[in-house]
C-alpha cells in the first residue's frame, strides 16, 4: 500500500500515443497549447504556462517578481527542498518562519514580522537587521492543504511585498475568499508540480498560473530561451529550456480528466483514516482549515508521544507489512547548508516533524486498506509506547 503512485490509462497511453504518431512532440505544439487552455480553465486563471517541473516553475517565477541576489525572501521551514533551493540559485537569501497547525507558513508570525522587523522605505520593505530587501513571500499549500493568506496579502500590497504562491501539491485544492479561488490563483504568481507522486502527473512537469498579463509574457519568453529573433537566432536576454514537451502535456491533458474522480477517491481515503483515529488522544490524523476546500492528495499522521527513532520504528514495522510510509518533509531550517540563514520562532516545525507520518494515500487505496492500516498502526503504537522501543 503506496504512499501516491502514478496511475496511467488506457485513455493516456491513447493520447500520448496519438502525439507520438504525429511527430511534434517538442515543446511547441497545439497540445502544449490545449494543456495550458485546460489548466486555465480549471484554475480559472487568464494564463498557464506548463513547464518541466515544479522546480523549474519555481525558479522561473521567483526570477520574475524581481528577485536578485540582493532580495531575501520569507519561505515556511516545512516544506520540500524545490520551495527554497531556486532562491538561492538566484542568490537570494531565505528567511525561515514556523508553520500553523495545518503545517502551512504561520501568517500571524510573518505579519508580525514585517510589523516588527522590517521598515519601509523607498517602496521597500527593508529587513532591519540584515538592510536587504523583502521581495517575495513564498506561501505553500502543504499536502493540498490550502494556507489561507488572504491578511497577509493587504499588508503584502502596502509594502510592495511580491507573493508566490507553491501550490506544487494542491491541483484540485481551494482558499475561501469573498468564493472559493483556486490555490495558486490568488498570489502574484502560483506554482504547480505534476511529479509522478502528485495528485496527476506528467512524468515530470510543473506550471505557472496567473492572471497578470504582463506575468505570462515574460514566463513564456524566458521559459523558451528568451527568442526574439527565432530565424536570425537574437537572444536580448538569459533564458531557459523549461517548456513541457508535447508527450508530457498529452499524459497532462489526459490526467486532468479524471482529477474530480481522483480527489473523490482521496476523500474517501482522508474521511476512514479520521473515523479510525477519531477515539485517539494521541493520535491525530492531519486536517485542514474547514473553510478550505482540499485535494486529499496527501494524509498525515502525528503521535503525541512517540519520539524520532520511535516514529522511524513504527514505520519500520509497517513497512513489514508492506505498509509504506515516510517522514515528512525535513523542516529547512534543519538542512545543514541553510542552518546561516535567518529564522524567526520556529517551535512547531521541529515537533511536526520528528513525530509525523506520511500514510498510504493513493488512489486505488480502499476502505478495508485504510481500516488495516489503522489497526497496524494501532496496534505497534501500543508495543512501541508500552516498550519504550
Ligand atoms: C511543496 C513542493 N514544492 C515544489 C516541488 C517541486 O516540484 P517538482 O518535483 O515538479 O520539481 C514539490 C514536489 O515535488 C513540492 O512538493
Amino acid at each position: 500500500m503506496k504512499l501516491s503512485v502514478p496511475h496511467i490509462s488506457r485513455k493516456d497511453l491513447r493520447s500520448v500515443g496519438n502525439v507520438l504518431k504525429s511527430g511534434w512532440i517538442s515543446t511547441s505544439s497545439k497540445t502544449v497549447d490545449l494543456f495550458e487552455k485546460k489548466l486555465s480553465k480549471f484554475c480559472k486563471t487568464k494564463y498557464s504556462i506548463v513547464l518541466n517541473s515544479g522546480t523549474s516553475a519555481i525558479h522561473l517565477a521567483l526570477k520574475i517578481l524581481g528577485v536578485n541576489k540582493n532580495s531575501e525572501v520569507i519561505v515556511p521551514s516545512l516544506t520540500f527542498i524545490a520551495t527554497v533551493n531556486p532562491v538561492l540559485y538566484l542568490g537570494a537569501k531565505p528567511i525561515i518562519f514556523d508553520v500553523d497547525q495545518h503545517h502551512n507558513l504561520n501568517i500571524k508570525d510573518v505579519i508580525n514580522f514585517i510589523n516588527e522587523k522590517t521598515i519601509f522605505k523607498n517602496k521597500k520593505t527593508i529587513n532591519k537587521k540584515t538592510k536587504k530587501i523583502i521581495k517575495v513571500i513564498i506561501v505553500a499549500h502543504m499536502w493540498g492543504r490550502a494556507c489561507n493568506f488572504t491578511e497577509l496579502k493587504n499588508l503584502c500590497k502596502k509594502r510592495n511585498i511580491l507573493i508566490l504562491e507553491d501550490a506544487a501539491e494542491a491541483l484540485g485544492s481551494y482558499i475561501k475568499g469573498k468564493n472559493y479561488n483556486h490555490c495558486g490563483s490568488v498570489g502574484d504568481l502560483g506554482c504547480l508540480s505534476f511529479n509522478a507522486n502528485k495528485i496527476i502527473t506528467t512524468g515530470s512537469g510543473g506550471a505557472i498560473i496567473t492572471n497578470s498579463k504582463k506575468f505570462f509574457d515574460k514566463v513564456q519568453y524566458l521559459a523558451n530561451q528568451a527568442k526574439d529573433d527565432t530565424f536570425n537566432y537574437i537572444h536580448n536576454e538569459c533564458g531557459y529550456n523549461y517548456k513541457m514537451n508535447s508527450i508530457s502535456a498529452a499524459l497532462g491533458i489526459s490526467q486532468l480528466r479524471r482529477l474530480k474522480k481522483k480527489i473523490n477517491l482521496r476523500k474517501k481515503i482522508y474521511e476512514r483514516y479520521l473515523f479510525n483515529f477519531k477515539n485517539s488522544k494521541d493520535i491525530q490524523i492531519l486536517s485542514y482549515e474547514n473553510k478550505s476546500k482540499t485535494n486529499y492528495w496527501m494524509n498525515v499522521i502525528s503521535f503525541k508521544k512517540l519520539n524520532f527513532k520511535q516514529t522511524y520504528n513504527l514505520s519500520l514495522s509497517l513497512a513489514k507489512k508492506k505498509i509504506q510510509t515516510r517522514r515528512i518533509w525535513r523542516p529547512l531550517n534543519l538542512q545543514i547548508y541553510l542552518k546561516k540563514f535567518q529564522t524567526y520562532k520556529i517551535e512547531n516545525a521541529k515537533k511536526i516533524y520528528f513525530s509525523s507520518l506520511c500514510l498510504p494515500s493513493d488512489d486505488n487505496i480502499t476502505n478495508s486498506d485504510v481500516d488495516k492500516i489503522s489497526n497496524h498502526i494501532k496496534k505497534f503504537y501500543e508495543i512501541i509506547v508500552n516498550n519504550k522501543l
